[in-house]
């Protein structure tokens, strides 16, 4: 267990390390949360001009423009070399949970529509297996119920995530406790499911490197049989 203070330095380590995957020609995607945040926090102090970020929600939108980072829209970026976002929860195979912040979908669209996915996070992330962490779902308002019973059916325990709203107007099921051995199975089941508009599995299009921060410095891990692993 880290404490908070080192969990923070930890995520500022990584975010200026993530720099290194920035150049000046790109359009970049940009994700959700507090890692995300020292990233945007880097980039705007680092000097690198970018020619333009696409943005997973409205709260890294307001960063992003607030260092004078122009914000393109994703249908007029075309494919994206470089998405970098943090994660709730990584496995060795570089799966992940996310949606913590509840922009999880934006934040999967985004991560389909780039070359190469840059997942940023502090080793308090690490797990052997995911699942320690509630699975969020997005689901469409009407649909709330039903898809909560279904969840149950699965093996779930459903909790809506009271008093929130995703950008995209929709609510967010925190499951806790679902069986996530195959987790590109269980992604699959549960998008399928009607009224899900995604869930916060990020193993069909998992990240293509984790970069770790750890007391001793930041790991590249490009998934199991790497030694960082
Ligand atoms: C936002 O919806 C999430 O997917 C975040 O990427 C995730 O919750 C990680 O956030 P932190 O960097 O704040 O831990």
């Amino acid at each position: 267990m880290i404490s908070s203070d080192q969990q923070q330095l930890q995520k500022q380590r990584v975010a200026e390390a993530a720099l290194a995957w920035v150049s000046p020609d790109h359009v970049l995607g940009v994700g959700t949360g507090s890692t995300v945040n020292c990233f945007i926090d880097a980039l705007g102090a680092s000097g690198i001009r970018i020619e333009a970020a696409v943005s997973s929600s409205e709260a890294t939108t307001k960063r992003l423009q607030s260092h004078g980072i122009h914000v393109r829209e994703l249908n007029l970026a075309g494919t994206l070399d470089v998405y970098i976002d943090g994660a709730d929860e990584f496995d060795a195979y570089r799966r992940l949970i996310k949606g913590g912040g509840g922009a999880l979908t934006r934040e999967k669209i985004i991560a389909g529509a780039s070359r190469k996915f840059i997942c940023i996070v502090d080793e308090s992330k690490k797990v052997g297996v995911l699942g320690k962490f509630p699975v969020p779902i997005e689901v469409i308002p009407m649909a709330r119920s039903y898809i909560a019973r279904q969840l149950v059916v699965m093996g779930g325990q459903p909790e809506l995530r009271e008093g929130f709203i995703t950008d995209n107007g929709n609510l967010i099921l925190d499951v806790h406790n679902m069986d996530l051995v195959d987790p590109v199975a269980t992604e699959k089941k549960i998008n399928n499911l009607p009224g899900v508009v995604t869930c916060g599995l990020f193993a069909i299009r998992s990240a293509d490197i984790v970069l770790m921060a750890t007391a001793s410095g930041v790991q590249e891990i490009l998934g199991i049989g790497n030694q960082a692993i």
